[in-house]
């Protein structure tokens, strides 16, 4: 019996980091971080709605409810900025898909609360008090803040290629499952942020994919 108590107590505790809630990306009222609003008891609802989401350029993932118009002004991973840079994939003009989501948040031009189709009743959002995470008017601040130049952060919005012999093959990372995930149609998947990052799973602090004990995450893609 004792046994089967253990695991029962270890998935408890699991399904307790996992989901939105309680995490930072639970920007409710009830959320723990200090960039939240105060008048939101919903979680999706800064990313997803059910009806009227966004269509055209806009439709970055699935149902998105929030408005993606401002693409220009990124510079990307480089190598003038990454000196024995080597890239064999080819990386977009500016962040696309699952990365230029990040950035209705991340870049912080755009209050977290901007939505496409407010939650049900609500005519206006309202926001905790200015800090060292977002400013009074719901834009984020501080290291989560990744801005527009990306020239320092490890390639996004680039395809995975199967010439580098640097990287597991995609078709091996394509096939794992609970684990990295690579987007886009079939023959040019690319990496995106959401690659490394599930935002609905905080189970590896902060919402990784896989965890980073010994760097598992990076060598689940690199043959370092
Ligand atoms: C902070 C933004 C954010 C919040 C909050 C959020 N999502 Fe997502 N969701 C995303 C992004 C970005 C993607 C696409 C990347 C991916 O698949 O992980 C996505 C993808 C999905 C998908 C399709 C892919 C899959 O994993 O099945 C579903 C379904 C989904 N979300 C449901 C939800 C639900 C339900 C909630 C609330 C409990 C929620 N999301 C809250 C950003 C968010
Ligand atoms: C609706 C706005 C929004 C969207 C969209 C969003 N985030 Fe966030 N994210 C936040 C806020 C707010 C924080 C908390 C910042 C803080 O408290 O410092 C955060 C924090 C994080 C953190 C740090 C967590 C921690 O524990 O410090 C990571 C990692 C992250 N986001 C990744 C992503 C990725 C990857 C995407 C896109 C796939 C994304 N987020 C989309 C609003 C958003
Ligand atoms: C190749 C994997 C990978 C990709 C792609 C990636 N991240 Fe991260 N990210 C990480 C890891 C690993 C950490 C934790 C870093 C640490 O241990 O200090 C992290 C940390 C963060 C943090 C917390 C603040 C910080 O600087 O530590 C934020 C916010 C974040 N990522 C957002 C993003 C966004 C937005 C994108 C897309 C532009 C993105 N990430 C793409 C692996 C990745
Ligand atoms: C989802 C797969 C994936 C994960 C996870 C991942 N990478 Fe990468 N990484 C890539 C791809 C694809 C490239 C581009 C390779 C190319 O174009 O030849 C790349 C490029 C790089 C580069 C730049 C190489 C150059 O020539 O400019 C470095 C450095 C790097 N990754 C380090 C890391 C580290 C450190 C981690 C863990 C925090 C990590 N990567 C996690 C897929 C991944």
């Amino acid at each position: 019996m004792k046994p089967r108590l253990l695991v029962l107590l270890a998935a408890g505790s699991l399904s307790l980091t996992a989901g939105i809630t309680g995490t930072k990306h639970d920007l409710s009222s009830a959320g723990p971080g200090t960039a939240k609003t105060t008048n939101v008891n919903q979680t999706c609802v800064f990313c997803h709605t059910p009806h009227n989401a966004a269509t055209g350029a806009s439709q970055v993932v699935p149902l998105w409810n929030k408005t993606t118009t401002v693409t220009t002004g990124f510079t990307m991973y480089n190598a003038t900025n990454n000196i024995g840079s080597n890239l064999q994939g080819v990386v977009d003009a500016t962040p696309t898909g699952a990365s230029m989501a990040c950035f209705t948040c991340h870049d912080g031009t755009q209050a977290i609360g901007n939505m496409i189709n407010l939650p049900f009743g609500l005519a206006t959002v309202t926001y905790a008090s200015a800090g060292t995470t977002m400013d009074g008017t719901g834009k984020m601040l501080g290291i989560s803040m990744l801005g527009k130049d990306l020239s320092n952060d490890h390639p996004i919005s680039i395809t995975y290629p199967s010439t580098d012999p640097g990287l597991v093959a995609k078709a091996t990372v394509l096939a794992l499952s609970n684990s990295v995930k690579l987007f886009g149609s079939a023959g040019s998947e690319k990496v995106q942020c959401a690659s490394c990052h599930d935002v609905h799973n905080n189970a590896n602090a902060p919402f990784l994919r896989v965890s980073m004990t010994n760097s598992a995450l990076c060598t689940t893609c690199h043959l370092k």
